[in-house]
């Protein structure tokens, strides 16, 4: 058996088309719908996730900026950037890029942002939301992973799923929304002790630790669904947590990387961006 290849990359396009309709519509009422990214710093990978969410928002017809801060940027610079940011009426969604260098308090920034423009969903306001099951901005990784899920054929209904990975970014919102889609989900981590045992018995398998070959055939029930957010940069080459080659004999869909869970995360920032966007109308 070889696995459905779910592609992250034509699904995203796919979806990003219908975004851009929407994005002409709200334009027409006189609304261009901004991305403003903050990136302190100089970390390549994080140039590169920004410069990539910058053109993807300007594709579908979103204006974007990227503001960039020197790596020793003060805290209260950074908040004062924010403040202003939140007071500006064509800025609809503001992404602070992490992590932040050290002398940066990660909290104490995502905190400033206003929650009605957190497009990421990482200030605790919206993630208390979540929690809440009140209207918010969901993390946009989760989101991606749930619709690519869409695509493998699986009615989530009575699912076994585990979760590899307890981030507040990933593993633990996407746990949620998994359970809100009456899955059932164990959310496994680094101290978890029946982990193999675990992925072995499940119909789904996300995994979000950024550790190349955790996951490997011998763990996979054949026919599950495998969703691989692992991103490490081996060699100059992105790997995922998941040996896929040999998974995919046995799963019956898996995510490659690239091209799986990264687009389609990109493309959920535009889904919240354009979400901000339609709200100021209201
Ligand atoms: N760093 C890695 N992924 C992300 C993301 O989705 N959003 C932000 N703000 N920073 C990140």
């Amino acid at each position: 058996m070889t696995a459905k290849i779910l592609d992250g990359k034509k699904i995203a396009q796919d979806y990003q088309a219908n975004l851009q309709s929407e994005v002409t519509a709200l334009q027409a009422e006189g609304i261009t719908p901004n991305l403003t990214v903050v990136l302190v710093g100089n970390d390549g990978a994080s140039l590169s996730y920004v410069t990539s969410k910058k053109k993807a928002a300007e594709k579908i017809g979103m204006s974007s900026d990227i503001i960039r801060l020197a790596e020793d940027t003060s805290e209260e610079d950074v908040l004062t950037v924010i403040r202003k940011l939140n007071e500006d009426p064509t800025v609809h969604g503001i992404l602070v890029q992490v992590p932040l260098p050290q002398q940066i308090n990660e909290t104490h920034i995502l905190e400033a942002i206003a929650p009605e423009k957190d497009v990421d969903g990482f200030n605790p306001v919206n993630i208390g939301r979540l929690y809440a099951g009140v209207e918010t901005f969901i993390p946009c990784t989760p989101l991606g992973i749930m619709e690519l899920l869409k695509h493998a054929d699986s009615d989530l209904t009575g699912q076994e799923v585990a979760v590899i990975g307890r981030s507040h970014i990933v593993g633990q919102p996407v746990a949620k929304l998994l359970t809100d889609s009456n899955a059932t989900v164990t959310l496994l981590h680094s101290r978890s002790r029946f982990l193999k045992e675990t992925l072995k018995r499940s119909d789904i398998i996300i995994s979000a630790v950024g550790k190349p070959g955790l996951v490997t055939k011998e763990d996979v029930k054949p026919g599950a669904v495998v969703i691989d957010v692992g991103n490490t940069v081996v060699d100059g080459r992105l790997q995922g947590d998941v040996l896929y080659d040999d998974v995919k004999e046995v799963a019956g869909a898996i995510t490659p990387v690239p091209g799986g869970v990264g687009p389609m995360t990109i493309t959920m920032v535009l889904n919240n961006t354009l979400i901000a966007a339609q709200r100021t109308k209201q």
